[in-house]
């Protein structure tokens, strides 16, 4: 048996049929109502235990994923009574992240666009509500502090300037549309010339020989040169995590949407390549790339990675010929078909999540996390999966990001 997936077979995977699309949105929109109810106006944290979320306070990195649930929710719900209960919770979501930045609560590291483009930005692309640019304003500001001008990067974690911590991570691709958004509402530059420096930096380092990436890059702070590439929740500082993989494509995509620089096409295409090259036979990648078929047994999935990197394709084709656009939307197309098939949880006894088979940090005798949600539903997974849903089904959409 071939460790991963031939090229032969993924093209022989079938792709998922609007008709299904729909279905799955469906039943995702169903699980954001009952949801709602159960949470209460709290939030879902990260990871679930045995499938379910405990809700808590607007405090983890992850809180905009599940408004941004209720938000695509609402786009798709017809005008009536449940509509305008979505787009009160959402609302009312908009203030509890307006309240967080504005006590600068849990809110000093990058995170800021995952926190504040499918919460805030959503709410005041699709209501026009002023809270909600206001706080995600306030969110990029906060964001711009993390710039470290030795090194040209934004710190993704901890004491700005510590020598331990003076690192950008992959998945920081995925927060610099905040910026864009930012630069674009004010008309102030900066914004853009941050989010435009750190892209350059991080494309110079984050993409190894053979299209795998690294997870976290170390830069020198006395000189700002490139120190030394390393793992956080990847297997070991060699190989590739599948979601930081994951965020490199969706990374590289949204690079491409603001920029247009070309050579970041070719980026995009090496880091999916890699990714597409080592999927187990079923397209469910195992937390990290080095594990695929006859690892099941041992190795946990994380299907969160397989609908970001759908996302990523999704994106990135709007802005290619069409031959190598169809290419990447039917491996998106197959990605989903494998989603929705075998991943999708349809019970709500099962599981109050979307998604099953996530993976938020799994320790290893090499790596630095802490270990937390193996095997379980993320929020991110949940969010992106609808996300991939919405933009099969309408690929028109005005995305968030
Ligand atoms: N951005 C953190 C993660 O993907 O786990």
């Amino acid at each position: 048996m071939d460790k991963w997936i031939t090229q032969e077979k993924l093209c022989e995977a079938s792709e998922i049929s609007a008709e299904d699309a729909s279905k799955a949105l469906d039943r995702c929109i169903a699980k954001v109502e009952q949801a709602l109810l159960c949470y209460g106006g709290l939030f879902p944290g990260p990871a679930s235990v045995k499938n379910f979320y405990i809700p808590g306070e607007n405090r983890s990195w992850t809180t905009g994923f599940f408004t941004g649930e209720v938000w695509l929710s609402y786009e798709n719900l017809p005008e009536g009574r449940k509509k305008d209960l979505f787009l009160e919770a959402g609302l009312s979501h908009v203030d509890s992240f307006l309240e967080r930045i504005e006590s600068r609560t849990d809110v000093d590291h990058h995170d800021m666009g995952f926190l504040y483009s499918p919460s805030c930005v959503a709410a005041y692309q699709l209501t026009g509500s002023q809270k909600g640019k206001r706080a995600a304003v306030l969110a990029a500001d906060q964001l711009i502090t993390r710039f470290q001008e030795k090194g040209q990067f934004l710190q993704a974690w901890g004491e700005m300037g510590a020598r331990d911590n003076y690192r950008f991570i992959i998945d920081c691709l995925l927060n610099l549309p905040l910026l864009y958004w930012a630069a674009e509402e004010t008309g102030k530059p900066v914004y853009r010339d941050i989010a435009q420096r750190h892209i350059h930096t991080a494309m110079s380092y984050v993409i190894r020989e053979d299209g795998s990436t690294w997870h976290t890059i170390f830069m020198d702070p006395v000189t700002g040169a490139f120190d030394h590439g390393a793992t956080c929740q990847g297997y070991r500082d060699g190989s590739a995590w599948a979601r930081g993989q994951a965020w490199g494509i969706y990374g590289t995509a949204v690079a491409y949407k603001y920029t247009r620089r070309t050579e970041y096409f070719e980026y995009f295409r090496r880091v999916a390549g890699y990714f597409l090259s080592h999927l187990p036979d079923d397209l469910c990648p195992f937390w990290d790339l080095t594990f695929g078929n006859g690892d099941e047994t041992s190795e946990p999935r994380d299907s969160s990675s397989a609908v970001i990197a759908a996302c990523g394709m999704l994106e990135m084709s709007k802005y290619l010929p069409e031959d190598t656009a169809d290419y990447y939307t039917g491996m998106a197309r197959r990605l989903m078909k494998a989603m929705t098939v075998h991943y999708q949880s349809t019970d709500p006894k099962e599981a109050q999540g979307q998604l099953l088979h996530g993976t938020y940090s799994k320790k290893s005798p090499y790596n630095t996390c802490t270990q937390e949600g193996v095997d379980e539903c993320v929020i991110w997974g949940d969010y992106f999966f609808m996300e991939a849903l919405q933009r099969l089904l309408r690929p028109e959409w005005t995305i968030y990001w």
